[in-house]
């Protein structure tokens, strides 16, 4: 069976409301139970400091999206769940990677554009009240991504040019340095775009027109009173084209009750009896999650020791990642470096470990002597850093790895043990 990397960041600038739970808490918790998945969920507080300068925003921002991820059924068992800013090796890997991305493309980044056409509608220079925070988003939105090689990223359609830089990055910096990133996917949540809010625009934070996913029963029940809806009596057919309330009403139902709601729409059920039915149904979905919701906001130490965790697994792979990536790009002990500071002869006189990816999606590596003679030849493995995790033993282990390596790698006819022996101890140094 072959595992997906999923990996998504909800920013902590704002309480999650339905828009939220509908296009990423609730899939991204679903994608989370599957077999075949492997998971990265975590808080983009650094990105929330492009947005936000209110502190104490950004921590309660930061506990209630934290809470409403776990209240509505996230494993952090089997999630590795974690804030962005627990992880130092994100920011060093958004240098590397501001490094390899082109100042053009970035230009081109939707959101820093629509700033430059506000400014140039009005008299103000083009790039006033523009930080470089949000001209660096799109560079640091890669980072979280390649940093754990995701396979996909599941996200609303607004995110997709990101994906795409994203992507861009991974292939700048493996041209450069060897192939070291996977290049990501978006993974396209249909509903993400279309869940309208209380005036039918897209619901949204910056609209003002959203419904909390966590408030009281009765503030639920008011938010919504609120859908607008239009001057059709109680007794008239109703169209469901373009309808919030149905809309809202059909990200919840099972397809037969969206059918039934259709029908009653159809024979004129006034607009008050389809807010009740529509608070009802949502009530059945949030009011369980809501008691362990509370019950999690009202013990923030618990979810701070369920992020600290989280960061753990999440650095066991960052860290040595991050340690590859520093060698790739040459900041390297001195003592290492003598071999490669002139790296086309030191290719000619050394044996080298080389990695690449199949067609399959796996990656392997072989190692070959300095004349080009294949020596070990590895089976796939399913990320760049298991494959690399699996050279980085061999060259501090030396042959005597291999025993112990026997599902993972092969020695190839003919090369005797000796001269693959040889070769490691000659790599030994370089490591
Ligand atoms: N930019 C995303 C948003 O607005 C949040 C985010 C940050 C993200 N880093 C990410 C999403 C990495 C997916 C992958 O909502």
């Amino acid at each position: 069976m072959s595992i997906t990397r999923f990996l998504t960041g909800i920013t902590t600038s704002g309480t999650p409301h339905l828009g939220n739970y509908v296009g990423s808490i609730r899939p991204s918790v679903r994608a989370s139970m599957r077999a075949d998945v492997e998971s990265f969920y975590f808080l983009a507080d650094y990105h929330a400091l492009i947005k936000v300068d209110e502190p104490a925003r950004i921590q309660r921002s930061t506990l209630e999206i934290a809470a409403s991820w776990l209240a509505c059924g996230l494993d952090p068992q089997r999630v590795t769940f974690y804030r962005q800013s627990d992880i130092p090796e994100i920011p060093e890997l958004t240098w590397f990677l501001t490094c390899v991305s082109g100042k053009g493309m970035l230009n081109r980044a939707h959101a820093y554009k629509a700033a430059v056409d506000k400014n140039n509608a009005t008299a103000v220079d083009a790039d006033s009240d523009i930080s470089a925070g949000l001209f660096m988003y799109p560079v640091l939105m890669g980072a979280d991504i390649l940093m754990f090689n995701a396979h996909r990223v599941p996200v609303g359609r607004d995110q997709i040019q990101h994906l795409e830089m994203a992507r861009d990055m991974a292939h700048s910096f493996n041209h450069r340095y060897g192939e070291h990133f996977v290049p990501p996917e978006a993974e396209i949540e249909e509903s993400v775009a279309t869940l309208p809010g209380v005036d039918g625009r897209k619901m949204s934070k910056s609209y003002d027109n959203h419904i909390a996913l966590f408030s009281t029963r009765e503030q639920l029940r008011r938010s919504i009173a609120t859908i607008v809806t239009d001057s059709r009596a109680p007794g008239e057919p109703k169209p469901t084209e373009g309808c919030a309330l149905f809309q809202i009403y059909q990200a919840f139902a099972s397809e037969s009750e969206t059918e039934a709601m259709r029908a009653s729409f159809a024979s004129g059920v006034s607009w008050a009896d389809a807010k009740q039915v529509l608070f009802e149904r949502l009530e059945r979905e949030i009011g369980p999650m809501r008691q362990r919701y509370e019950a999690l906001i009202r013990d923030p130490d618990s979810i701070e020791q369920v992020l600290l965790a989280g960061a753990v697994k999440a650095r066991a792979v960052a860290t040595p990642f991050m340690a590859r990536l520093r060698n790739a790009v040459g900041l390297r002990k001195l003592g290492a470096a003598e071999h490669s500071i002139t790296s086309k002869p030191a290719r000619s006189t050394l044996p080298v470990f080389k990695q690449y990816r199949e067609r399959d999606g796996q990656f392997f590596f072989k190692l070959v002597d300095a004349q080009g003679k294949l020596l070990l030849q590895s089976r796939g493995f399913a990320s760049p850093q298991d494959a690399g995790l699996a050279i980085a033993r061999l060259q501090h282990e030396g042959v005597g790895a291999l025993d112990s390596m026997v599902e993972n790698v092969d020695a190839v006819d003919g090369a005797a043990a000796q001269e693959v022996g040889k070769a490691l101890q000659q790599l030994a140094g370089t490591a």
